[in-house]
């Protein structure tokens, strides 16, 4: 099974590039599944029902959050009734949504998803280490490849969780930092690993962000309002060969496509 994953979409530069590349790129490797982190697509903060529906039609089968998967409020009613759209698993007992989901493909293959988020220089959460082991071993009774999308800002953090999940998740790949990292490997115990899959989205800006508003920011402390940057896009994704009969990572590419 080829699963396609994308990296932060970060607004109307990001869902553009994902409409021009997912086709190609599904035709180009043969893709049966693709999944993408959402959280940015509404102007660059969070995401709303129209937009989550038009990923999905762009031939997401899962979408990913993280922080700012509450930005948007006409999304608090859509998550639990959209089991495709995900937020970290590690929320506290009561939050709306899902943090986890198992998906189907065309040809009758099923793949895990789940989404955990990091807790340095994080908001606080439960411990997402705790929660995926739990999560796994729950999801792990119905389906065998589990992809894990980390979203946090810590390298060490991140990788800590794909060393600590080594052999019991499919993949561990990461998002939220916008920067791509070049360390992707076959952990020693089989897991697919990558640090930070990087933005889809706008690439002469501060992590998306119009440059001259966050230099501005960073210069006079004051607080800014942030707009997406324009210009140029960089399509950023990882893709992943599995084994879903016994979940195992064959292959890990990293794609980092300027356009
Ligand atoms: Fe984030």
């Amino acid at each position: 099974m080829k699963v396609l994953c994308i990296g932060d979409i970060m607004g109307e530069p990001g869902r553009r590039a994902v409409a021009r590349m997912v086709p190609r790129l599904v035709a180009k490797h043969r893709i049966d599944v693709v999944i993408g982190n959402g959280e940015n697509v509404a102007g660059g903060f969070g995401i709303t029902p129209e937009l989550a529906e038009e990923l999905f039609g762009m031939g997401l089968a899962a979408i990913t959050t993280g922080n700012h998967a509450w930005d948007k409020k006409e999304i608090l009613d859509y998550f639990p009734r959209e089991r495709r759209l995900l937020r970290p698993a590690n929320y506290p007992e009561g939050v709306p949504g899902h943090g986890s989901v198992v998906i189907q493909t065309a040809a009758g293959e099923e793949l895990g998803v789940l989404q955990l988020m990091g807790r340095a220089y994080m908001p606080a959460l439960d411990c997402p280490f705790q929660v995926a082991k739990r999560e796994l071993a729950r999801m792990r009774k119905r389906v065998s490849a589990v992809i894990v999308d980390m979203h946090a800002e810590a390298t060490s953090e991140k990788m800590a969780m794909g060393h600590y999940l080594d052999g019991e998740a499919t993949a561990v790949v990461g998002t939220h930092t916008h920067v791509q990292t070049a360390d992707e490997q076959i952990l020693p115990r089989g897991t697919a690993y990558l640090t930070d899959i990087g933005m889809t989205g706008p690439l002469h800006g501060v992590i998306g962000i119009k440059k001259d508003l966050a230099i501005e920011k960073f210069l006079t402390g004051m607080p800014r309002r942030f707009e997406v940057a324009s210009g140029p896009t960089v399509f950023s994704a990882v893709l992943l060969d599995v084994d879903a009969r016994i979940g195992k990572a064959l292959s890990i590419e990293r794609i980092r496509i300027l356009d």
